[in-house]
């Protein structure tokens, strides 16, 4: 089958990240290097509070605290003997490991050696620290001193006509390039999801375009395939169908906006964060502008299951890496989209041996 259209020029391609791997590093280097350029969540806003807390992202383990008006992510390791500092608790703004009582700032210098309260502190012990942002509920980083490609746009979660939803985040053991394939894989609704919104009877799916965008692509699909049942116990397809865009920002997120009848939207801003090579911890801010005076919890609910049916297939697939080469599986029409995102991956330089 052919290509989809290039349309756009497709997000730049970042220079190799230098310095050393994460230890125990599960990605092929050249890969790490690649996938280290961009912005990805590490934890929920919320959860980030009075306390350090630990994350992992491609492999590189990091501490998240705040201050009064400070948040830092720093690797999670002492400078002194090795010891994660989310181990260690907050004082008067400072991060105090708990072995031997080192203080760190803000901004990862220490500041305080108890047992030589005296002694100057040289300014090389600092830990190494990455750019940080909070939006859409949760705290980003980047592993590049300059972060590269597209921050994922979500301008409805500052729209008032949307009720905000944010899910605890779901571990799954998959590469971060499975979940979000199989996030943006309009052809398995009628299969995998014939409980919640797929029609067993409905596996058609119309063709669609891909475009290539600055920020990755961006897919427009229409289908009878509806997404879900509201409050009011209407079925959501209309005769003229359901149209869902899909703006991928490469290389691991993608927001879906469901365009239902009677101006109804719901958005979805599906994070794959690759904490390793096989393991992906999913983020997914939602949105709705309509049953906005009902509760969140059957909505946050319902598109839990929904992100559970997908999981247990992701989970499943092998090989574990989303194969960049074309004709190691096979593809029909309704895979435009994958096969455009397995391209886009490749294009950024990710390589055959995707994962190790
Ligand atoms: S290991 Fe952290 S202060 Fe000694
Ligand atoms: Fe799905």
């Amino acid at each position: 089958m052919s290509a989809p259209a290039a349309s756009a020029p497709g997000v730049p391609l970042p220079p190799p990240v230098t310095g050393p791997l994460p230890r125990g590093c599960t990605f092929a280097e050249s890969d790490w290097r690649i996938l280290a350029n961009f912005w990805y969540p590490v934890a929920l806003s919320r959860d980030v509070t009075d306390q350090p807390v630990a994350a992992k992202l491609l492999d590189q383990r990091l501490v998240l605290w705040r201050t009064s008006d400070t948040l830092t992510c720093a690797n999670d390791l002492c400078l002194h003997r090795g010891v994660p500092l989310s181990m260690g608790s907050l004082e008067n703004g400072d991060l105090v490991c708990a072995y031997h009582g080192f203080r760190y700032d803000a901004c990862g210098q220490c500041v305080k050696i108890p047992a030589h309260p005296s002694a100057a502190i040289p300014p090389k012990l600092r830990l190494t620290t990455h750019p940080v942002r909070e939006a859409y509920g949760l705290v980003w980083t980047c592993l590049a001193a300059e972060p590269a490609g597209t921050f994922p746009e979500l301008p409805e979660w500052d729209d008032p006509a949307y009720q905000q939803a944010l899910p605890d985040p779901l571990d799954i053991a998959c590469s971060a390039g499975r979940q979000l394939e199989g996030f943006m894989d309009v052809a398995h609704f009628a299969f995998l999801h014939a409980n919640t919104f797929g029609d067993p009877n409905n596996p058609y799916v119309p063709n669609y375009p891909v475009e290539r965008a600055p920020h990755g692509l961006h897919i427009e699909y229409r289908s009878t395939v509806g997404n879900y049942l509201r409050q009011d116990g209407t079925e959501a397809p209309p005769e003229e169908g359901v149209l869902r865009v899909f703006d991928c920002f490469l290389p691991f997120a993608t927001r879906l906006k469901v365009h239902l009848p009677d101006g109804a939207h719901l958005v979805i801003l599906d994070c794959a964060s690759p904490v390793s090579a096989r393991q992906t911890r999913l983020f997914a801010p939602l949105l709705r502008n309509y049953d906005t005076d009902q509760p969140l919890e059957p909505f946050i609910d319902y598109n839990v299951t929904i992100f559970n049916e997908d999981r247990a297939i992701v989970q499943a697939q092998y090989p574990e890496d989303l194969p960049i080469d074309l004709l190691e599986e096979v593809h029909i029409r309704a895979d435009r989209t994958s096969i455009a995102y397995r391209q886009e991956l490749g294009r950024l330089g990710l390589g055959e041996a995707y994962t190790t």
